[in-house]
């Protein structure tokens, strides 16, 4: 972690993430609406996945996508961490969550669960659920494994949990997707889903790419069928 010297240096952009140049990313200084794709990463693969879904959101016009990340659990993850990390996209704060008008939740599965720094950041969401600034709002969820039965649909179904508290409806994929019949590794209809293989070294095949731009597609369609930006 970069230990800024100069606080004004906080206010500097956060790196923007490694996509291609033929996809920047949307402008935080949109007044769109926007999808919030909030995820942990350790190496690589849910990162690669929140790219993806971000692509699907990015298809619809009218709304923006908001690629944002959380900090590490470790022993001092009490301490304040930087809002923005070394790489990647920046921290996301509870305002991001509190003002998105869709979520996409993504993890990598932990003994078939989500990873402990993504439940921390949920487990600090209270304020908005006593305010209930999530109500029918669209939220999608996303996950990747090392083993092809390694637990990718307890982990999505258990990630949609705290987003029911929330008050939050629910989105998967239908089988009207033409890779949920034909898929030889993730994909499902509790959400999107990657087997990234043993040691993570195996790459998001096309059916797989495929289903995460279509979850951000669908859930940034239902963010504008219910209003979202209406007014604005
Ligand atoms: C503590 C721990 C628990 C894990 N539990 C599972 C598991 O239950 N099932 C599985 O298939 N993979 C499991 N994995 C592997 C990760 O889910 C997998 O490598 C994932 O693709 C990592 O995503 P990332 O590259 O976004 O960090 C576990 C990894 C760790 C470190």
């Amino acid at each position: 972690m970069t230990i800024l010297a100069d606080d004004s240096l906080c206010y500097t952009p956060p790196p923007l993430v490694a996509l291609s140049s033929a996809f920047p990313m949307p402008s935080d200084r949109s007044e769109n609406p926007y999808v919030l794709v909030l995820y942990y990463s350790r190496s690589g693969s849910t990162d690669a996945m929140a790219r993806q879904v971000v692509r699907g959101v990015s298809t619809v016009s009218g709304i923006d996508a908001r690629l944002r990340t959380v900090p590490p659990v470790s022993n001092d993850c009490e301490a304040i961490t930087d809002q923005v990390p070394d790489d990647g996209p920046t921290y996301a704060s509870q305002d991001d969550l509190c003002s998105c008008a869709g979520l996409v939740l993504g993890s990598p599965t932990r003994f078939g669960n989500m990873a402990a720094p993504l439940k921390y950041f949920m487990d600090q969401s209270s304020e908005l659920w006593l305010s209930g600034s999530l109500i029918d709002k669209p939220a999608a969820v996303f996950t990747s494994t090392s083993s092809l039965h390694g637990g990718q649909e307890s982990t999505l179904l258990s990630m949609q949990l705290p987003l029911l508290h929330h008050g939050m409806l629910l989105v998967g994929l239908p089988y009207s997707e033409p890779g949920m019949m034909t898929t030889q590794a993730g994909g499902t209809p509790y959400g999107a889903s990657h087997w990234a293989g043993a040691t993570g070294g195996r790459s998001m095949d096309a059916t797989e790419q495929e289903l995460c731009r279509a979850l951000g597609r669908r859930v940034a369609e239902l963010c504008l069928r219910l209003g979202a930006g209406a007014g604005a």
